[in-house]
């Protein structure tokens, strides 16, 4: 069973790069199921209804989220009854969403993880590597194949984190840093692995924003309002095949899409 696994999906122009290019995409890899990270897909921050309705109708099956996850308040209206989005599931007790979920596709059950780093993230999030362990448990039950989205800045949490779940996810796909590794490889014991996928947006912006924005934020430390970029865009991605009888993965192939 192949997956497509789309990085960070930035504003109006990441959302039109699903729309005008996906189709024509499969036509080459031929993925049977595909997730985004939408967390800045909401002009840059956060995720709305209409923004959500528009990335499921581009094809995509399921949506994670991240640091913006909470960005705009409208995410309090649909997230709760909404059963393909997951939010970072090392949120604290209480909060809406879910932070793990099981879609189903070609009749195969796939467990979705969705979790926060802690290293230079937010502080209140709990431990990622304990919050793992207990969500594969309660997936294991029901799924052969669990998809982790680690939303995290640090290479090495990121990395430790993919080890550590070796063999008992299928992948772990890292997001957050809007700038694609090459470091995609399938680990010793058939976890797929990338450090981080990258955007999908404006290519020649600063991770997504315009550049002038951001350099006078550099320069003057005063305070920006964030403008997504224009010019060209990106789709960054990777395509996993699971084999959906062991869960282990196959291979793991990175995607970078440029655009005029
Ligand atoms: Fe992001
Ligand atoms: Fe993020």
């Amino acid at each position: 069973m192949k997956f497509l696994f789309i990085g960070d999906v930035f504003a109006k122009s990441g959302r039109k790069v699903l729309a005008d290019r996906l189709d024509k995409l499969n036509s080459i890899y031929r993925w049977d199921v595909c997730i985004a990270n939408a967390e800045n897909a909401a002009g840059g921050k956060g995720i709305n209804y209409n923004v959500a309705d528009e990335i499921f109708n581009s094809g995509i099956d399921a949506i994670t989220l991240g640091n913006h996850t909470w960005s705009r308040k409208e995410i309090f209206n649909f997230i709760d009854s909404s059963n393909k989005i997951v939010r970072p599931s090392n949120y604290p007790k209480g909060v809406p969403g879910k932070g793990r979920l099981i879609i189903e596709k070609n009749g195969i059950k796939i467990g979705i993880i969705n979790l926060l780093g802690r290293v230079y993230m937010e502080p209140n999030a709990e431990c990622p590597f304990l919050t793992a362990d207990r969500d594969i448990s309660i997936l294991k039950q029901q799924c052969k194949i669990i998809f982790v989205d680690f939303h995290a800045e640090a290479t090495s949490e990121k990395i430790a984190l993919a080890q550590y779940l070796d063999g008992r996810v299928s992948a772990v796909v890292g997001t957050h840093t809007h700038v694609q590794t090459a470091d995609e490889k399938v680990l010793e014991k058939g976890t797929a692995f990338i450090t981080d996928v990258g955007m999908t947006g404006p290519e020649e912006g600063i991770l997504g924003v315009d550049k002038a924005v951001i350099l006078k934020k550099f320069l003057t430390g005063l305070p920006s309002y964030f403008e997504p970029a224009e010019g060209r865009t990106c789709l960054n991605a990777v395509v996993i095949d699971i084999d959906e009888n062991t869960g282990r993965a196959r291979s793991i192939q990175r995607i970078y899409e440029s655009y005029n």
